[in-house]
């Protein structure tokens, strides 16, 4: 069953659909529309690591499903269970123009090792692999058991940093370099070892110690990559997995570029301003939701799945509906090659948008509250689905998001505040990244009430760390109004000159939570 990805839930099973590497075809997105009508209430939830979950399957249709996935070359195999699950990348590879290498063909690569890996099919617990092909990390690989960043040597040739061990869940822990240069046709072999070792020395008498990052604890970064190494000079390097040139090409081959058009760019920036300057809602939007791309006359365009409140009812982050499936399939036809793409933070991209036709597409993406400009603002949260769906959870999270939802809605307040990353679990099990979030909200159990525990200061990125706790956890009738607290210390303490304004994270760094504890606990 977990290894299908079907989970028992509170109210139903809960079925994962897997997105490799978070890309999805406009077709492959018509069918999760017409199964979620047909087989489920008419929405799903796309999640961190780029899959999609539905909550509302019959356990008896769940066959039939996996049948109509199938017919789009889907399924929900190791989307769960002790197996190395989806491998995940920055929503952004392939257009950068800063990449040194797309991670896409890597992934497709682990993607084929991968899958029912008869040796690895039973690990003592999950595996999570993310890989990245720039300096900045957008897919939180510090915090995967394995993180992969393609770089090159001196000599020009491509490899990997590989990073071992980082997780979060009960024990957040931040990931240790193992390898600082793996030259890439070792990738699957030095992967291979990696497991072998963990299977073989990873704790499986308690499932709470049973990931990687505890057994990299226990013996440091040095002592286990000097395991990996023996396992790997001993049996493996240079075998059968060493991969080949040839092998390179063929994953490359499914990752082309597509038919661009050439554009000036003077011509194309000109025209730009004109339409920015006529509507200030756009402007915010271009500002917010669109992201630079390699090619002149294009641009990536970042699909809130953040809507919060539309007609007075809050929209659960990472939802979206069949109506709005069919449309936004129907919108990458006509304005991204067809192609869609998962982030990490629960949003959808549009990676290749003629910049001349952002306009009409952010009309269009209005009309489906799907426009709304706050990417990487306060209220873009990354939040789990709690004890509305989760029997796992100790408390829920909509309520509370729906709660900060109502007391940041004011988009012009947001940008003022700038980046600011609220992530919020339901419990210690972390599925929304509570640890890394500038603002973590914890929703902790206490006595039968949903209380939440809020730390500050923690990041994903290049500069990853755990947040610091705050101080006791508050009733969830307060969680609002001391996100307020908090943003009121960051407004009035951060420094700004004519260029710059000092970031919440860069707040947090410099003065440490000391001024916020004593703005919320007196
Ligand atoms: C609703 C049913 C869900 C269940 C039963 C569930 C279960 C779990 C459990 C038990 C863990 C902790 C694993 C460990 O510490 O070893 C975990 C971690 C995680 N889950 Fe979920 N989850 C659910 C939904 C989600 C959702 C909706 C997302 C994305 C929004 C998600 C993403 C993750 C991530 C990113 C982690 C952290 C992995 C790590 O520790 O490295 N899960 N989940
Ligand atoms: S963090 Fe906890 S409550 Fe939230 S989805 Fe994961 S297991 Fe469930």
């Amino acid at each position: 069953r977990l290894q299908n990805g079907l989970y028992i839930q509170r109210y139903a099973p809960m079925l994962r659909i897997a997105i490799p590497y978070g890309l999805l075809a406009s077709y492959q997105l018509r069918k999760l529309a017409e199964i979620t009508r047909k087989y489920d209430k008419g929405y799903g939830h796309f999640t961190t690591r780029t899959n999609i979950q539905l909550n509302w399957p019959k356990l008896e249709e769940v066959p039939d499903i996996m049948a109509e996935l199938a017919s789009v070359q889907m399924h929900s195999i190791q989307t769960s269970g002790n197996c190395i699950r989806n491998t995940t990348t920055d929503p952004y590879a392939g257009i950068h123009q800063e990449e040194i290498a797309d991670p896409r063909p890597y992934c497709e690569i682990i993607r084929q090792w991968s899958t029912f890996h008869p040796e690895f099919a039973f690990l003592p617990r999950k595996f999570k692999i993310a890989v990245i092909g720039t300096a900045n990390d957008r897919a939180a690989t510090q915090v995967h058991d394995v993180g992969l960043h393609l770089k090159t040597n001196d000599a020009g040739e491509l490899g990997f940093e590989v990073i071992v061990g980082g997780g979060l869940g009960r024990t957040p822990v931040i990931g240790k370099v193992i390898n600082e240069f793996l030259p890439r046709q070792h990738l699957l072999s030095y992967l291979d070892a990696i497991l072998r070792v963990y299977n073989l020395h990873g704790r499986r008498d308690n499932k709470f110690k049973a990931r990687i990052k505890i057994l990299v604890e226990s013996m440091g970064g040095p002592a286990f990559a000097k395991l990996v190494d023996a396992e790997w000079d001993a049996h493996i390097k240079d075998g059968p997995l060493t991969l080949t040139d040839a092998n390179f090409a063929t994953a490359s081959s499914f990752f082309t570029e597509p038919d661009y058009l050439s554009f000036d760019a003077l011509q194309v920036q000109s025209e730009l301003q004109q339409t920015l300057d006529g509507d200030k809602d756009f402007a915010n939007w271009y500002q917010q939701n669109t992201v630079a791309h390699k090619i002149a006359g294009y641009r990536a365009v970042v699909i809130s799945l953040k809507a919060g409140l539309v007609d007075g009812s809050y929209i659960p982050s990472g939802d979206v509906s069949e109506s709005q499936m069919d449309a936004l399939a129907d919108l990458a036809d006509k304005y991204s090659f067809s192609e869609l793409r998962g982030t990490y933070q629960q949003n959808l991209v549009f990676a290749d948008v003629q910049t001349n036709q952002l306009y009409e597409l952010w009309q269009q993406l209005s009309e489906l509250h799907l426009a709304r400009a706050n990417i990487n603002t306060l209220t873009d949260m990354i939040v789990c689905p709690g004890w509305d769906y989760c029997s796992l959870a100790n408390a829920t999270t909509h309520n509370i998001a729906e709660q900060i939802e109502k007391q940041f809605d004011d988009l012009d307040y947001l940008y003022d505040l700038g980046e600011i990353r609220l992530n919020m679990s339901g419990c210690m099990n972390a599925c929304a990244h509570h640890h890394t979030g500038d603002i973590g909200i914890l929703g902790v159990d206490k006595k039968g009430e949903y209380w939440y525990q809020i730390s500050l200061g923690g990041n994903s990125s290049n500069n990853a760390k755990l947040g610091k706790i705050l101080g006791k956890a508050v009733p969830s009738d307060d969680v609002a109004t001391t996100i307020q607290k908090i943003i009121d210390v960051y407004l009035e303490q951060r420094v700004s000159n004519e260029n710059d304004v000092e970031s919440f994270g860069d707040l947090v760094d410099r003065v440490g939570i000391a001024p916020f504890k004593e703005k919320v606990y007196g």
